[in-house]
């Protein structure tokens, strides 16, 4: 074995020994006083060592760039990230021995700079979430590095047939409930890596779930599904941290997506506030994405006259932007007035009744 072979077992054995070492993430319901026929339910991806949905995505990314040959012995590892994949990527860098250096918009929020750098990662920051692509290129060439480039690997490093992906977790999850096989999943996109794995997974194992992804404001998933196109992009970045983009990401598969709702910030985080009040955990903002998202389409199933169990996943912890989204100030000087969507959520959780915001 040369000495390259020797670090790539280790380096696999030990990204194999935390996964080993690591539990499962919770799955939760939320009770819905004035709707007895629907459970809905959260995949709380909080609950992972580096806090977020994207603990599972980067050991997979790792696992991936080490045995394609591309990340080796002492290599500098970069990564374009709002945030929380380059959380979870700087802590497997760390114990892999690696240099990490995370390209992010100058505006994501402090906890998450604080800790990237707490896992040993530099945080490089760019003016918008556009630059951050040719930025990490750049960065990779200077360092003689590698851009581990979630937004095209993502769908790619994730195993979609099983090995403890987050779908087969969920129906794990769900098997002892009223309703084991939810009529419905409900995330929302980033690099599109999650929804992918989802709805692949639904179709391998032949499951009657449908998928369907939430998309914020300033993004562009929404327009290109409806239009069945790939090439609308947008200027603005997205308000809501992880999720949306200006482009179209490959690793997005409208393929494998049943439906998609487009959601305003303000009912993102209405919704994110009504669950941190009704739940013992306090959820991020794109967690108030797929809530809002999920709301609709439990209205549609009963308007369908249909019971049945509905999933969504909260993605990271609120902790993270008490500055920001908890922040009443914060909101109001962005103009998002969320007073009207939290009486609309609050009357569909209790009542069951629901009133469009015109
Ligand atoms: C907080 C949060 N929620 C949701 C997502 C979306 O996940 P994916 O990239 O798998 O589409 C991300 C992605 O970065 C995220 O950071």
């Amino acid at each position: 074995m040369t000495a390259s072979d020797t670090w790539c077992a280790e380096a696999v054995g030990r990204l194999e020994a935390d996964f080993n070492r690591s539990a499962d993430t919770h799955l939760f319901r939320l009770e819905l006083p004035g709707i007895p026929d629907i459970e809905l339910y959260f995949k709380d991806e909080s609950t992972h060592p580096t806090r977020s949905l994207k603990h599972r995505l980067a050991r997979s990314l790792f696992l991936y760039a080490i045995c394609n040959g591309w990340v080796r012995e002492g290599m500098t590892v970069i990564e374009a990230s709002s945030g929380s994949t380059a959380v979870s990527e700087a802590y497997f860098a760390r114990f892999l021995g690696l240099p990490f250096i995370a390209v992010m918009p100058k505006s994501t929020s402090p906890e998450k700079i604080d800790a990237i750098e707490f896992y040993g990662g530099r945080c490089h920051f760019v003016e918008s979430s556009g630059e951050i692509y040719a930025a990490s290129q750049r960065l990779a060439e200077q360092t003689g590095g590698h851009y581990m480039d979630q937004f095209t690997y993502a769908e790619r490093a994730t195993d979609w047939r099983g090995n403890n992906n987050i779908a087969q977790s969920i129906f794990q999850q769900m098997a002892s409930e009223t309703h084991p096989v939810p009529r419905w999943i409900v995330v929302s996109a980033g690099t599109g890596g999650t929804a992918a794995t989802i709805g692949r997974y639904l179709r391998y194992q032949r499951h009657a779930t449908r998928l369907c992804v939430a998309d914020p404001e300033n993004s562009v998933f929404y327009d290109n599904y409806m239009q069945g196109r790939a090439d609308i992009t947008c200027q603005a970045g997205s308000n809501v941290e992880g999720i949306g983009r200006p482009r179209c990401e490959p690793s997005f598969l409208p393929g494998v997506v049943d439906q998609m709702i487009k959601v305003p910030d303000a009912a993102s985080f209405a919704a994110m506030r009504v669950l941190a009040e009704r739940v013992d955990h306090l959820p991020g903002g794109s967690t108030g994405t797929n809530l809002y998202a999920a709301l609709q389409v439990i209205r549609d199933l009963r308007q369908e006259g249909l019971a049945g169990s509905v999933v969504t996943l909260l993605c990271d912890p609120g902790e993270r932007y008490r500055e920001t989204y908890y922040n009443d100030a914060w909101l109001a000087d962005r103009g998002f007035d969320i007073a009207p969507y939290r009486a609309q959520i609050d009357r569909f959780l209790d009542s069951g009744d629901w009133v469009p915001i015109e």
